[in-house]
């Protein structure tokens, strides 16, 4: 619990060096950072939320002030529970602004105590999603430079057996 603790919640289905670059950057500016594998009921999932929480896990065993955690319930309730008052979402292109504005003006109605932060995207990421990745590697393309090892194999062994 801390005041500069803070929240990185997501799909992750999988996680990309985008990710991991936001991370990364926000970890110095905080004490801890709890990444959260979530679900988004809108969405279908590749990979089940136990395999996108270990391909997360693995990701961020370089930082050491960052806990990987997952959560299958609402985002506030996990904050709530863990005294958890500061929320991280990476912003890419306008097109992510009017959905992650909707998100965090319900998020904070549901817990007013809540900051938002929105970081930009590294521009060596501001082009690429997790759906792009598996589109591309899904016809046997380089994701390479978006993923890492383990993850860029996690997406051959789903996709290309
Ligand atoms: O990586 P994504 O899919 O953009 O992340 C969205 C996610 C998982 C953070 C969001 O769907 C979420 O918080 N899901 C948990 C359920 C919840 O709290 N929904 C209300 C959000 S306003």
């Amino acid at each position: 619990m801390g005041k500069r603790d803070a929240a990185y919640p997501g799909s992750f289905d999988p996680i990309t060096n985008g990710h991991v670059n936001i991370v990364e950057r926000v970890s110095e500016r905080f004490n801890k950072i709890y990444v959260i594998v979530m679900n988004n009921p809108n969405k279908n999932y590749l990979f089940s939320l136990s395999e996108r929480f270990e391909m997360v896990k693995q990701d961020f065993e370089h930082l050491k002030n960052v806990v990987v955690d997952v959560y299958d319930g609402l985002l506030v309730d996990y904050l709530k529970k863990h005294k958890i008052y500061n929320l991280i979402r990476g912003l890419r292109a306008v097109s992510d602004f009017e959905y992650e504005l909707q998100m965090a003006h319900a998020n904070k109605t549901l817990l007013p105590e809540l900051e938002v932060f929105f970081l930009i995207a590294d521009t060596k990421y501001s082009f690429i999603s997790s759906s792009m990745i598996k589109e591309i590697a899904q016809y046997g393309g380089d994701v390479s430079k978006w993923v890492s090892n383990s993850v860029g194999n996690k997406l051959k062994e789903k996709l290309l057996q």
